[in-house]
């Protein structure tokens, strides 16, 4: 459980977590007041979180009732360990009831906002005012605090929505202060942090390239390590990160299907061989894909015989690699948080509820084994870019749009052919051009990277029809494109972009002068739902 590497770091917040559906959330707004903080699972031993020499521990919010026969429990010896405790939630009710308190069940719970009044002194809130918005999720509540404690708060619902033990240094709340919508949440956070633990705001994302460095270096020792590059941020990070702690004992393994945009495939090869000192390998696939897909029109045929394909042929070059006697020990993975937590919390002790299952799972041939090393498992995506900054990564990787693994070949309706995806290369590298300068103005105008009218996501795509039009004086019976552009902050929903009509027209004017092959461009004006964001 215990990351290795950890001396690096000088003063860490773990967040013992009690399934949370967003209990990284909470390690994650501790890192942004520039403390380190990491998750382990609830039921770890307290000789084991000792070890983790910890400057402070959070209880995180959970799904069950404590009195549940299956209710996760803590290790009791956890709150004796002299290391300042906050609990959330559950957090607040498990620390309840394990020094003598008691949780009663509630009819009336409270879900969402909820105003809470101050009693008297509190360490943990502060200087923040008596009356105050918070957040709250919860059925049970604490109806009789532990000895020693006193109720610094409560609501017309909640006798206890907060209660602090100043002489243990224990403190816990039944609202949320991770989530935006408690007020001063922050500020809770802060004064447990800083006024509380007395720690410092010391920590920077050079102090995480180091401790990530150090950990991977001690993992893999003298082992071989192999990458499967996609040019997209994750896999790039860790490309970066694995080059600085191991350099050519890892290979990068980048397979070219030929369906990624124009000039990315020359971008990757550039960045990793040029800037870092890795084992690249660019695997020239594209014929072969192209063998594969001819003539296939239906989009999940397509998905299908893309991703067992790309596994084909990154097995072949972990074996071929491993022709000269030295076996390949490691699978390193972009894997970032959000992918886990799609996938059922399975490091943060398993206790979150699982929402959908991984689309990146990997389906090993048989008698191939790896283990897998995944240093940015417990970050969010805009961690990573930061991360990748910090790495020296270029902009254009750091910043690089969301894009499907099976490339152009969802964005080309019907079969995929040579000609098509000319066309559509070619046309979405001015969709690119054009709104990328249209982000980067408005970047200058707020300096917000994603600020509210920035394009999230945009692209061509190539519809299996042709329309008249007239070029010159000749009648043209040529393709449209179509252009789509929405904004969004994790495409789970999204929105059409509401482009200035000059933006639009300067795309559509381009496509047409500058694409042989199309004579018309129409703009995608449906939202998600109804629509998705891609087309197949
Ligand atoms: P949809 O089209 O479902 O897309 O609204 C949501 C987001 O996911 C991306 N996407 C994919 N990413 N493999 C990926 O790695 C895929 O097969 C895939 N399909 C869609 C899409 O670009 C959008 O950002």
């Amino acid at each position: 459980m215990a990351l290795n590497g950890n001396d690096q770091v000088q003063q860490k917040v773990l967040v013992l977590d009690f399934g949370a559906q967003y209990g990284q959330l909470i390690a994650r707004r501790v890192r942004d007041l520039r403390v380190y903080s990491e998750i382990v699972a609830c039921d770890a031993p307290a000789a084991e979180i000792a070890a983790m020499k910890p400057s402070a521990i959070i209880l995180s919010g959970g799904p069950a009732s404590v009195y549940a026969e299956d209710a996760p429990k803590i290790d009791p010896e956890v709150l004796e360990l002299g290391v300042p405790v906050l609990g959330f939630c559950y957090g607040h009710q498990i620390m309840a009831v394990t020094l003598g308190g008691e949780v009663a069940h509630s009819e009336v719970g409270e879900y969402g906002p909820a105003v809470i009044s101050r009693s008297g002194a509190s360490e943990l809130l502060g200087d923040t005012p008596a009356e105050q918005t918070v957040w709250m999720s919860h059925r049970d509540a604490v109806d009789r605090v532990p000895e020693g404690f006193t109720v610094t708060s409560k609501t017309d619902v909640c006798p206890v929505a907060s209660m602090e033990c100043p002489e243990r240094k224990l403190y816990s709340t039944q609202f949320h202060p991770e989530v935006r919508h408690t007020e001063h949440g922050q500020e809770i956070l802060s004064n447990f942090l800083f006024n509380i633990c007395g720690l410092e705001p010391t920590w920077t994302m050079d102090n995480l390239v180091e401790q990530k460095v150090a950990e991977i270096r001690e993992k893999v020792g003298d082992d071989r390590v192999i990458l499967a590059l996609s040019g997209g941020v994750d896999s790039s990070v860790v490309a970066a990160l694995g080059a600085r702690a191991i350099g050519r004992q890892m290979t990068c393994v980048f397979v070219n299907h030929g369906l990624l945009r124009k000039g990315e495939p020359e971008q990757v090869e550039e960045v990793f061989t040029k800037q870092f000192d890795v084992d690249f390998i660019h695997v020239h696939a594209e014929e072969r894909y192209a063998a594969l897909l001819d003539g296939v029109t239906e989009p999940e045929e397509k998905r299908r015989i893309i991703g067992t394909q790309f596994w084909n042929e990154f097995f072949a070059v972990a074996k071929q690699l491993e022709e000269d006697g030295r076996p390949v020990k490691y699978l390193a993975q972009g894997t970032i948080y959000p992918d886990i937590i799609e996938s059922g919390a399975r490091k943060t002790g398993g206790k979150a509820s699982t929402i959908k299952s991984h689309h990146n799972l990997i389906p090993f041939p048989e008698g191939v084994h790896f283990d897998l090393i995944e240093p940015l498992d417990h970050f969010f995506k805009d961690e990573v870019r930061a991360l990748g900054l910090a790495l020296g990564l270029p902009e254009h990787i750091v910043y690089r749009q969301p894009f499907p693994g099976p490339g152009l070949a969802i964005r080309i309706i019907g079969a995929v052919s040579p000609e098509k995806l000319e066309i559509l290369k070619n046309a979405d590298a001015i969709v690119r051009e054009e709104l990328d300068a249209y982000n980067q103005r408005l970047f200058e105008e707020t300096g917000e990277r994603n600020s509210e009218h920035s394009c999230w996501q945009y692209f061509a795509v190539l519809p299996d029809i042709r329309s008249v039009g007239v070029m010159g004086d000749e009648r043209t019976y040529a393709r449209p494109v179509i252009l789509r552009a929405v904004e969004s902050s994790d495409a789970m929903t999204a929105d059409w972009a509401k482009l200035p009509y000059d933006v639009l027209a300067r795309i559509s004017g381009r496509i047409v002068a500058e694409v042989p092959g199309v004579n018309r461009v129409a703009y995608d004006i449906t939202s998600k739902p109804p629509a998705t964001i891609e087309w197949e």
